[in-house]
C-alpha cells in the first residue's frame, strides 16, 4: 500500500513537453511541486514547474541530480532506457513501473503482452531480415505497414507496403532493427481510451473518444466517440483488463481501431497523459492530468465522469498557431498555449476545446462551423 504524497511533496517529471506541462499544473492545484527532467531549459513543463534538472535523460549524474530532488518520479516521455529506469527505480519509487514503460517502449513486446491478455490487435511479425519481412508479407498480405519496434511517434519509423517492390526500400530505411510488419487495418475509426489505477487498486477509465489525424498528426479528437454502445463499452473494458494486466499505478492510454466488421483492436499503449486526452482538463470534474497525478501521489481516484461533450482541435505548426488571435476572440473556444517559442511545421503548439451539452454532440458539419476559425480540413 502507498501512503498518499502529502501536500508539497515534489512530483518529478521526466519530459519537458506540454503533457508535463499540463500535469504540472494539475499537480500545482492540489498543493504539490513539481521538478522536470529536461533537455531544454525553457520547456513548455520546466516554464509553469517549481524547478528543474537539466541535461541528458541518459546521463547517471544528472538522473541522480533529478531523482534526489524529488519524492516520486514519472513520466511524460517514455524513451528512457533500461539502465537509466532502473537507476531512478533504485533511488525513488517510479510510477508507473519500469516494467510497463519497457512493454510500450518495444513493440514487439508490446503486441505479445496484448494478445497474451486477450486483447486483439492487428496481425504482427516481428522482421529482422528482408527474408523475413517477405515471409511476413506472405502471411499477412499487402498493403501492410512496416515499423520501428521503437522510438516512434507521430507516425514517424513507419513505410507503407503497396507491392512488392516495396519491401527490400523500406527495409533498408528504417532502424533500428528489428522492424515489426503489421497487417494493414482498413479502420472505420480511431478510438483511444484513458484508464487511471491507483496504489490500492482502483481503476477508472474516461469514455472512449474518436482520434483523427492529419499528417500522421492528431488533428481532432470528438469526445465521446460517435459509435454504437456496444463498441465503446468493449473499448473501455479493452482498456480496462490491460491496465489490470500490468498492475499499473498511474495513467494509461490505449489507442484502437474499429475495424470495418466493428472489432476493436488495440493499436499501441502509452503509460502516460496522452494527445486524445486534453479534451478532459475542460469537459471532466477531473481530467486525464489529475487523475494522472492522483494515482501517482497515491490520491483516491474519482471516477472518470464527463460533464459535456467535446471536440479538441490541435493548434500544430506555424499556419495553425498563426490563428491564435482569431481564436482567442472566437465565442466558445477554449484556448491552450504550450509556451514554445518556435512553430515548426508539425510541432504541437498548443489546442483549443469546444464543449457541448452531454449528447449534443454535432454532425461532420456542426463541428466545423462550431470551431470557427480553427474549422480542419478533416471536420
Ligand atoms: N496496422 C495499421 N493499420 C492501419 N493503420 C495503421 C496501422 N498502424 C498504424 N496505423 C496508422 O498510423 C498511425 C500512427 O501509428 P502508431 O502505431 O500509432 O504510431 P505512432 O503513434 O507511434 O506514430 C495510427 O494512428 C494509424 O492512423
Ligand atoms: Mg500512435
Amino acid at each position: 500500500m502507498i501512503r498518499p504524497l502529502p501536500p508539497n511533496a515534489t512530483i518529478g517529471i521526466v519530459g519537458g513537453g506540454q503533457l508535463g506541462r499540463m500535469s504540472a499544473l494539475a499537480a500545482a492545484r492540489l498543493g504539490y511541486r513539481c521538478h522536470i527532467l529536461t533537455t531544454e531549459p525553457d520547456s513548455p513543463a520546466a516554464q509553469v514547474a517549481a524547478g528543474a534538472t537539466l541535461g541528458d535523460y541518459e546521463a547517471p549524474a544528472t538522473l541522480r541530480a533529478f531523482a534526489a530532488a524529488v519524492d516520486v518520479i514519472t513520466f511524460e516521455f517514455e524513451n528512457v532506457s533500461a539502465e537509466g529506469l532502473d537507476l531512478l527505480a533504485s533511488l525513488k519509487p517510479v510510477r508507473p513501473s519500469p516494467a510497463i514503460l519497457r512493454i510500450s517502449q518495444y513493440r514487439i513486446a508490446e503486441k505479445s503482452f496484448l494478445n497474451g491478455v486477450g486483447a486483439r490487435t492487428a496481425p504482427w511479425s516481428p522482421v529482422a531480415s528482408v527474408a523475413e519481412l517477405e515471409a511476413a508479407v506472405a502471411r499477412h498480405g499487402l498493403p501492410a505497414i512496416l515499423k520501428t519496434t521503437r522510438l516512434g511517434y507521430d507516425g514517424k519509423g513507419q513505410a507503407m507496403l503497396r507491392d512488392a517492390a516495396d519491401l527490400a526500400p523500406a527495409f533498408a530505411e528504417l532502424s533500428p532493427k528489428p522492424l515489426i510488419l503489421e497487417g494493414f487495418v482498413d479502420f472505420a475509426q480511431e478510438l483511444s481510451v484513458i484508464v487511471a489505477r491507483g496504489a490500492d487498486g482502483a481503476v477508472t477509465a474516461f469514455d472512449a473518444v474518436e482520434n483523427r489525424h492529419r499528417d500522421h498528426i492528431l488533428d481532432l479528437t470528438l469526445a465521446p466517440a460517435q459509435v454504437p454502445d456496444q463498441i465503446a463499452a468493449t473499448a473501455r473494458s479493452v482498456a480496462i483488463r490491460v491496465a489490470e494486466a500490468l498492475e499499473l499505478v498511474g495513467l494509461l492510454a490505449v489507442e484502437m481501431f474499429v475495424d470495418s466488421g466493428g472489432r476493436v483492436l488495440v493499436n499501441e499503449l502509452a503509460p502516460r497523459p496522452h494527445n486524445s486526452g486534453h479534451w478532459t482538463i475542460d469537459a471532466c470534474p477531473v481530467s486525464q492530468f489529475e487523475m494522472h497525478i492522483r494515482a501517482v501521489a497515491g490520491l483516491p481516484l474519482p471516477h472518470a465522469t464527463r460533464h459535456s461533450d467535446a471536440v479538441m482541435k490541435n493548434l500544430v505548426g506555424p499556419e495553425e498557431t498563426a490563428l491564435w488571435p482569431a481564436l482567442l476572440a472566437a465565442p466558445g473556444l477554449i484556448p491552450h498555449l504550450y509556451g514554445k517559442t518556435e512553430a515548426r511545421e508539425g510541432r504541437k503548439m498548443g489546442h483549443v476545446t469546444r464543449l457541448f451539452p452531454k449528447g449534443a454532440l454535432p454532425g461532420p458539419f456542426g463541428i466545423a462551423a462550431a470551431l470557427g476559425p480553427a474549422a480542419p480540413a478533416s471536420a
